[in-house]
């Protein structure tokens, strides 16, 4: 089953001329094009000044992003690993990160949960400029990571995992009523079935099943951003298919999904806009119903394809 048919493997859209372009912007190093990089050193310099209210918004959006980020730079050492990257994710769609290995995936994501600090760079959450220092930070905000070491503890139970650290007390004492039936609403709201009891322990769980349960401790708060990274990367077919859902489930719930994949199918299948990062840059983020597998290939491979990509004149028309 294709969880999002018409964003499968087809060739972009003819738009009608004169119709305004989708969002989707790479990194045009010339200047020109109506949302690129002049407007992005505008904006910077007002944000530096203190000048206020700058909007990153693309051209024909009215949508404020929820997580938008500009001029993010990160080095460990010597070695920069981000360089001037921009990303945004909206509410109600799922943003896929694509890029290949050591391209700087998870750094950015890890940046953006407080686990790593920007070295320099503007960082807006629904529209307002934040700083996210700390894990805590970043939860307070409504920003929950799903790592890709997943970080449950193979000897509690789902309902310990979903609440560790966060554990409801009714007085002195844990309450476990409260908790499993938070914990049982949670995982049916996100249509998982095949798990049983919530008293389960993880160790007897398939690769599968604890994703989903790390997906639903995601989700079990206020979440407004869910960042996944690689989360279908040592599954199955049918489970594979099963996150996915899941996956597009929560965006079409009004969350903005952050979906770190290497699996085109996957990419093509349930995401609503592409970012493609080519060593430590913003190769392009475009709309997903306006490229072919292949041209997303080689943002991530050569960090360029036709009009789109690094050092190109602006976005696709
Ligand atoms: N804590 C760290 N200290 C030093 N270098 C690091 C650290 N974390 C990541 N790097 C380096 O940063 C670069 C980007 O790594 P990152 O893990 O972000 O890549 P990725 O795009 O997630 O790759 P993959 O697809 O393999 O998961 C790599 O060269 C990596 O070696
Ligand atoms: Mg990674």
């Amino acid at each position: 089953m294709t969880v999002n048919p018409a964003a499968n493997g087809r060739e972009p859209p003819a738009r009608p001329a004169g119709s305004p372009s989708p969002p989707a912007w790479g990194r045009p190093d010339d200047g020109s094009g109506p949302w690129n990089a002049a407007d992005t050193l505008t904006d910077h310099d007002r944000l530096a000044r203190g000048g206020g209210a700058a909007r990153w918004e693309p051209l024909g959006m009215s949508v404020t992003p929820a997580l938008d980020l500009r001029g993010i730079d990160k080095s460990f050492g010597s070695v920069k690993v981000l360089h001037d990257v921009a990303f945004s994710a909206y509410p109600g769609e799922v943003t896929a990160l694509v890029g290949d290995n050591g391209a700087g995936k998870t750094t950015l994501v890890r940046c953006i949960g407080g686990i790593h600090p920007f070295d320099a760079g503007e960082f807006r959450f629904e529209g307002r400029p934040v700083r996210v220092s700390s894990p805590r930070d970043a939860t307070r905000l409504g920003i929950e990571i799903v790592h890709q070491d997943l970080a449950l503890c193979e000897n509690l139970d789902i309902v310990e995992n979903l609440f560790l650290g966060r554990e409801q007390r009714r007085g002195l004492a844990l309450d476990e009523d409260t908790m499993e039936e938070m914990a049982r609403t949670t995982l049916s709201g996100l249509s998982v079935r095949t798990i049983g009891s919530v008293r389960r322990r993880i160790s007897t769980l398939s690769g599968g099943q604890r994703q989903t349960v790390a997906i639903a401790r995601a989700v079990l708060w206020d979440s407004k951003v869910v960042i996944l990274d690689e989360p279908a990367a040592a599954l199955g077919v049918a489970q594979t298919q099963q996150v996915l859902e899941i996956v597009r489930r929560l965006a079409d719930r009004g969350l903005a999904v952050v979906l770190i994949s290497h699996n085109m199918n996957d990419v093509f299948a349930v995401s609503d806009r592409i970012a493609a990062l080519y060593l430590g840059r913003m190769a392009a983020q475009v709309s997903t119903a306006d490229v072919t597998h292949r041209q997303v290939v080689e943002l991530i491979t050569s960090g360029t394809s036709g009009d789109l990509g690094l050092g190109r004149p602006g976005p696709v028309r």
